[in-house]
């Protein structure tokens, strides 16, 4: 009968440490110690032994019930810390892989460059000022000299919004707000956005300007040049140089279109140059003395003040500082565009 136990027990325990699978290992506990296992029935046969052998036989039996219970806890453990660790190893998360970052915004091109403008007229002694983007037909025509069958009217295709009302098509529409609205001396700068029924790679409906106005005793000619130069050169770098072409705006006399020397290619030209095609030169703004009947309409005496005004888009100036070949770009709202500035 010890020989038979021995045989259980050696058997059981080899087969609890082949056991791989926890269900392989359950199967071998109950063929052993299940209530018909190898040694219950074993254990059950003990009423044929002598009387004096038993108490052997069951301390034996005992003895490998012990070892196998023992050896299936461990068994146990060894299978249930594989299993939890192969688990582990599946649910793990991937800490490496790149997180995709929320967008972040940033200041328009057309902001930044306002900004910048208004900074540097700020210098010269200009207050900022705005008016309203829905503006009388009188402040934007009749009061800045463009009468209603004047040909420049053409020039700027008006959206109307009722009788009388249009949306503003220049920023120059606040000049006699400013001149009314004020006891000279006016020295103010306008940004804003304007409207022209327009549309295609150069011209948006909607786009933004600044009016430059300073009106005072005695402002000349040579004063516009001075502030334009100190404009290009703060603007455009210093070496910046400007030059005025003879032009007509109905709103000053004389006018003038001013040019700004190629912040890229500077001195020498070359037909190559992204920003100027070779020609040098940035028309960059509008610019002219006052026309004395501004004045007249504004109730102010020609002869007492004089002054010189300005105006200039600043999409083209963000355009021509960044390289930016496409207005349309400008008014998107692609973050991957906008985001590079
Ligand atoms: N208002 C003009 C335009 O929209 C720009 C301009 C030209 C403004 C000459 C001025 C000026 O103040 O003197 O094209």
């Amino acid at each position: 009968m010890i020989q038979k136990l021995d045989a259980i027990g050696g058997q059981a325990l080899r087969d609890i440490a082949a056991a791989t699978q926890l269900d392989v290992l359950e199967n071998v506990r109950i063929s052993v110690l299940g209530k018909k296992g190898a040694l219950s029935e074993v254990l059950k046969g003990l009423g044929t032994v002598l009387p004096e052998e038993r108490p052997k036989m069951g301390a034996a039996a005992n003895e490998w019930k012990r070892q196998i219970e023992e050896a299936l806890t461990i068994q146990k453990d060894k299978l249930e810390s594989a299993a939890l660790n192969i688990q582990l190893a599946q649910e793990r998360i991937d800490i490496s892989l790149p997180a995709r970052l929320p967008h972040r915004g940033a200041l328009h091109p057309v902001t930044q460059t306002t900004r910048k403008l208004l900074q540097i007229f700020s210098r010269l002694g200009f207050d900022p000022m705005t008016g309203p983007e829905i503006e009388t037909e009188f402040l934007n025509f009749e009061a800045v000299n463009i009468p209603k069958d004047h040909p420049a009217r053409d020039m700027q295709d008006t959206f109307f919004m009722g009788p009388g009302v249009v949306l503003r098509t220049h920023t120059s529409a606040v000049q006699m707000r400013a001149l009314r609205s004020k006891k000279w001396p006016v020295r103010i700068v306008c940004p804003g956005a304007v409207y022209r029924s327009d549309h295609d790679a150069t011209h948006s409906p909607m786009f933004h300007q600044i009016e430059g106005l300073w009106v005072d005793k005695n402002v000349k000619m040579s004063d516009l040049k001075g502030t334009l130069e100190f404009f290009a050169q703060e603007m455009f770098g210093s070496e910046s140089r400007i030059r005025l072409r003879p032009s007509y705006f109905p709103f000053v006399e004389p006018g003038a279109e001013v040019d700004v020397s190629c912040f890229l290619c500077k001195s020498k030209p070359v037909d190559t140059c992204k920003v100027c095609k070779g020609t040098g030169w940035l028309e960059i703004l509008g610019a002219g003395m006052v026309h004395p009947r501004l004045f007249e309409m504004a109730g102010y005496d020609p002869g007492e003040v004089s002054g010189f005004a300005f105006g200039m888009g600043v999409e083209r100036i963000a355009m021509l500082l960044h390289h930016i070949p496409d207005l349309r770009r400008m008014f998107d709202g692609d973050s991957r565009f906008l985001t590079q500035f």
